[in-house]
């Protein structure tokens, strides 16, 4: 059986760079789970298709295909055979994200994609989202909780996009990650919350290196057989 790290928590709480180094440390492929949410609201974005009418979105991807590819690091999303990495990342995209991911017939459609995906690997994945614990991989061998302050999520998200941390920059990216964090917990279908079983990890005042550090701990008590060095 593929071992599968579940990484989930809050928008802007360090998740993706976090899941993606420890893949690379422990020889995993990374799978952002959230790439793939973003990659059906593209694709609806682009082809026109409303964005609350969730069966013809999951139809359009099965159409095209939005898929998963398995790449050197790690899987990434398709989009009719193109590689949208970093297409997904449009602000419209963002925008609209939370909507199209609270489509039951979206997050049925995508389950599929994921669990298939992480079939894929013989070692192993470490994939991040926000229900990966709690409901696509409840099994999981082990299952950590990444949350961060709003100001310093703020701050990170305004990095990872190259702009300039001003007080006015932070103030609006704070409040735009907070009201995202609030779409993804109060929706009715696998909320944002903590599986009963996950490691809580307040990264505000952790380097990537010490996230790195303290997971990979875990994956070695949790995957006792991996030889986890
Ligand atoms: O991690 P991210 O910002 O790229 O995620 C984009 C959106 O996708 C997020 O607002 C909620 C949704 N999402 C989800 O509902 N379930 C997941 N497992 C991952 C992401």
């Amino acid at each position: 059986m593929t071992a599968v790290i579940a990484i989930d928590g809050p928008a802007g709480s360090g998740k993706s760079s976090t899941a993606r180094a420890v893949a690379a440390h422990l020889g995993m492929a990374h799978l952002d789970s959230g790439g793939l949410y973003r990659a059906f609201t593209l694709a609806a974005l682009d082809r026109g298709v409303p964005l609350d009418r969730g069966a013809r979105i999951a139809a359009l991807a099965r159409e095209l295909p939005v898929r998963l590819v398995l790449g050197d690091g790690g899987f990434f999303p398709e989009v009719a055979g193109v590689d949208v990495s970093e297409a997904v990342r449009r602000p419209d995209v963002t925008a609209h994200v939370s909507a199209v991911s609270a489509l039951s017939e979206v997050r049925v459609a995508a389950n599929d994609i994921l669990r298939d995906a992480a079939s894929l690997h013989p070692l192993g994945v470490v994939m991040d989202g926000r229900d990966i614990g709690t409901v696509v991989f409840p099994d999981a061998g082990l299952k950590v909780y990444l949350t961060a302050a709003p100001e310093e999520r703020a701050r990170r998200r305004i990095l990872q996009e190259g702009r300039a941390v001003t007080a006015d920059a932070l103030a609006a990216e704070a409040e735009r990650l907070v009201a995202r964090d609030a779409a993804d917990a109060g929706r009715s279908i696998a909320p944002l919350h903590q599986a009963g079983d996950a490691v809580p990890l307040d990264t505000t005042r952790m380097t990537l290196s010490e996230q790195v550090q303290a997971i990979t701990a875990l994956a070695r008590n949790a995957f006792p057989h991996l030889d986890i060095a």
